[in-house]
């Protein structure tokens, strides 16, 4: 039996800098009208529950969900090409039917369109398939929570945190955990059904992209991934191209 984890998402903000003329978004917990009033875009399985969580999947194995917010942004400096700081931070949630079982991941995405046509489940955590895995022609930016270790992707283990720039191998990775204030690394499973919340922070100037994870709602003082990222896979793309923000999972 495969199975399960129901992927849920109860809040959502998204910030660039002003300097980009765009304030971002915020979503504090979603209403059912939301969908239907084009505030935000889903697809799959994905659906808003009564109680204003966001579900992503349910416990079916190999389903997709995506949400995405329905309008563009504006990644990129139009005169330069550079890609913006951003910030955003969410919360989530991996229900497992059976305690200790998993399958598979949620994702951060940033890419060019809201459909993600052709993306596979499981491994591929809706965001992918097989023929365009690793392709720069993607442009497609993701933070994945994994609960699977997939060997043709090296992940690290059945519990982690990656960095992925079109390509389902990351950039970088590492088991899910947090800093407390005694400079103490703790470990967290993302198994075990506990609500997380996430922070993506990306400085286009410094071009560091930082991966904050805790059970808390309160930022831990150092996050648990500081990457160097250069080119954060859209800069590839023309330059008035915008992208869409996006949450996504799968099994
Ligand atoms: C875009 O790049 C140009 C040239 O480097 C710079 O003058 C301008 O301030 C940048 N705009 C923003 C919004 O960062
Ligand atoms: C969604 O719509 C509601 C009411 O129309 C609004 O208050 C909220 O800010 C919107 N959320 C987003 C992310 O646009
Ligand atoms: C949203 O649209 C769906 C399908 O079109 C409909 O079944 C549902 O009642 C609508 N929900 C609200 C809150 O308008
Ligand atoms: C999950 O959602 C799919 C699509 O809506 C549905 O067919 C399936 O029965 C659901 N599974 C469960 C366990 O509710
Ligand atoms: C991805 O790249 C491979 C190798 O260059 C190519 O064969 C394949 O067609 C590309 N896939 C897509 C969807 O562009
Ligand atoms: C945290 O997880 C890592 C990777 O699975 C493991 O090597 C380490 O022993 C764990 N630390 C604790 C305190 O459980
Ligand atoms: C990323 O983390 C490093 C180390 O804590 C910090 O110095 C830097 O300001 C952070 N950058 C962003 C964009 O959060
Ligand atoms: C991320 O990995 C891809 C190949 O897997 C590589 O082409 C790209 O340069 C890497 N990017 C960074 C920022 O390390």
């Amino acid at each position: 039996m495969p199975k399960n984890l129901t992927f849920f998402l109860a809040l959502l903000s998204f910030v660039l800098p002003a300097a980009s003329q765009q304030d971002g978004f915020s979503y504090i917990g979603f209403r059912r009208g939301d969908a239907n009033s084009s505030n935000i875009s889903l697809n799959g399985v994905a659906e808003i529950e009564d109680s204003g969580i966001l579900q992503l999947t349910n416990e079916t194995s190999r389903l997709i969900g995506h949400a995405f917010y329905p309008d563009r942004l504006q990644f990129k400096n139009a005169t330069d090409g550079a890609a913006f700081s951003f910030s955003t931070a969410f919360a989530f949630a991996a229900v497992p039917e059976y305690p200790a079982l998993g399958g598979h991941g949620l994702a951060f995405v940033i890419a060019p369109s809201k459909e993600l046509q052709g993306a596979l489940p499981s491994q591929y955590l809706g965001l992918l398939n097989a023929n365009d895995v690793g392709n720069f022609s993607n442009h497609v930016f993701a933070v994945e929570f994994d609960t699977v270790q997939d060997f043709e992707f090296g992940d690290i283990n059945d519990n982690h945190v990656g960095i992925d720039i079109n390509n389902l191998v990351s950039n970088a990775s590492t088991t899910v955990a947090y800093y407390g204030y005694d400079g103490k690394k703790n470990n967290i499973s993302l198994k075990a059904g506990h609500t997380l919340q996430a922070w993506v922070d990306y400085d286009g100037v410094g071009k560091v992209l930082n991966v904050t994870v805790s059970p808390f709602s309160t930022k831990p003082p150092r996050p648990l991934l500081s990457f160097p990222v250069w080119d954060p896979g859209f800069s590839y793309i023309s330059k008035e191209y915008q992208l869409y923000g996006a949450y996504l999972i799968l099994m």
